[in-house]
């Protein structure tokens, strides 16, 4: 009888923690697989431990605990030179007085490539990123773009089997990143290769990634597909993480929130009880908004409240409007604002969402979650 294998994860990280001096662990006990040709963005905020995770990872620091293997081998066991692994770094320590096309062969003579065949490869991976025919331009003469595209090919160009990127595009301005993120993504189908990607941005890692983890505090909060991770995010943390949202406070009931005696509607996630301090976390663009005469049709709650800002954000308006039955302030988003229903603050307005969009998530108070961990330890 034939026996079916599923093939070694490309990356396998387990039980991987980072502790730096004394303090807390800058990452604690994270574990994941990553299989052959997928992207995985991990996001998080500030110092959450992302790019310590990438530098183990990589190989650059050993993990205090834990074991990292990728393509079923121990990342520790070869110098950074052997290990077939492609990175872009936020500084993309090019060298600037050489060409673009001698910058992109450098990892190919580091590795003792046929040198024949260099400048053919050279070729294709410059080609690749849209840099065909630059290739005899100074790094000095090419504009921050184009600098980007020269990284990734020479991240790439000795095909390596993992490409690790932290925040490149932070740097660039928000067009650029953007059609740098497709580029990215474009080029990652391609080869096929296998990607892990650091950023702060939540929009990034939605638009191209086929899996997300979120850390935070150095932990693993959740790891799911982009479209997983926007309808059941796994905590509050995470709702909040992704997109606008407000929160509201109160006591958890089986088919929502009751927020200062109103009943809202909202799902329960796993591990809160009716009865017990919940918070509800409804995002912008869940809730809908009409003028105070018609109530948003479709919806389980409707509540008054008064436009007190308007953001234009050009394709939608960000309100945030007053609610005085909840004493609070919810964020709306308004995706057609070349409609003659747009609201100037001080406008009466009406609210509504769908129970299936608020999302109730038990309340844990800042010393109880401290106090949790300092149990942990
Ligand atoms: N070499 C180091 N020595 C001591 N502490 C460190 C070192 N490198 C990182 N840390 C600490 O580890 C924690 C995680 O840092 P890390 O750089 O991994 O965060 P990050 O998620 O990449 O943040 P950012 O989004 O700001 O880049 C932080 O508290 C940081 O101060
Ligand atoms: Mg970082």
């Amino acid at each position: 009888m034939a026996v079916h294998q599923a093939a070694a994860p490309a990356v396998k990280v387990s039980e991987v923690s980072m502790v730096f001096g004394g303090g807390a662990p800058a990452v604690d006990r994270a574990s994941f697989d990553l299989r052959q040709g997928k992207f995985l963005t991990i996001l998080g905020p500030s110092g959450s431990g992302k790019t310590t995770l990438l530098r183990m990872i990589a190989g650059f620091l050993k993990p205090t605990q834990g074991e990292i293997m990728i393509g079923g081998r121990p990342v520790d066991a070869l110098p950074p030179h052997r290990r077939s692994i492609g990175m872009v770094f936020q500084k993309l320590a090019l060298f600037p007085h050489m060409t673009a096309a001698e910058n992109v062969a450098f990892p190919l003579k580091m590795r003792r490539t046929d040198p024949a065949a260099i400048p053919g490869r050279v070729a294709r991976f410059l080609d690749l990123v849209r840099l065909g025919g630059l290739g005899g331009r100074r790094i000095d003469e090419l504009s921050g773009g184009q600098q980007q595209r020269v990284a990734i090919a020479r991240a790439l160009v000795f095909e390596p089997e993992l490409l690790l990127l932290d925040e490149p595009l932070a740097a660039l301005d928000r067009k650029l990143r953007e059609e740098m993120q497709l580029e990215f993504r474009r080029i990652q189908k391609e080869l096929g290769v296998t990607t892990i990607n650091v950023t702060h941005d939540q929009r990034e890692a939605l638009v191209v990634s086929d899996e997300i983890i979120i850390m935070d505090g150095g932990s693993i909060r959740q790891h799911a597909s982009p479209s997983e991770m926007y309808r059941t995010p796994a905590s509050e943390f995470v709702a909040r993480f992704i997109g606008v949202s407000s929160l509201i406070p109160g006591i958890a009931r089986s088919d929502g929130l009751i927020c200062e005696g109103v009943a809202l509607a909202g799902t329960l996630s796993a591990g809160v009880s009716p009865g017990r301090p919940a918070h509800g976390v409804i995002r912008a663009e869940q809730i809908r908004i009409s003028g105070s005469a018609s109530a948003p049709a479709g919806c389980e709650t409707v509540c008054e409240g008064a436009v007190s800002d308007v953001i234009f954000e050009g394709d939608r308006l960000l309100y945030a409007v007053y609610v005085p039955a909840l004493s609070l302030t919810l964020q709306v988003y308004h995706h057609d604002p070349g409609s003659n229903a747009v609201y100037q603050a001080g406008d009466h307005v009406s609210l509504g969402w769908r129970g299936a969009d608020m999302f109730v998530f038990e309340a844990r108070s800042r010393e109880g979650h401290q106090k949790s961990k300092e149990e942990d330890q």
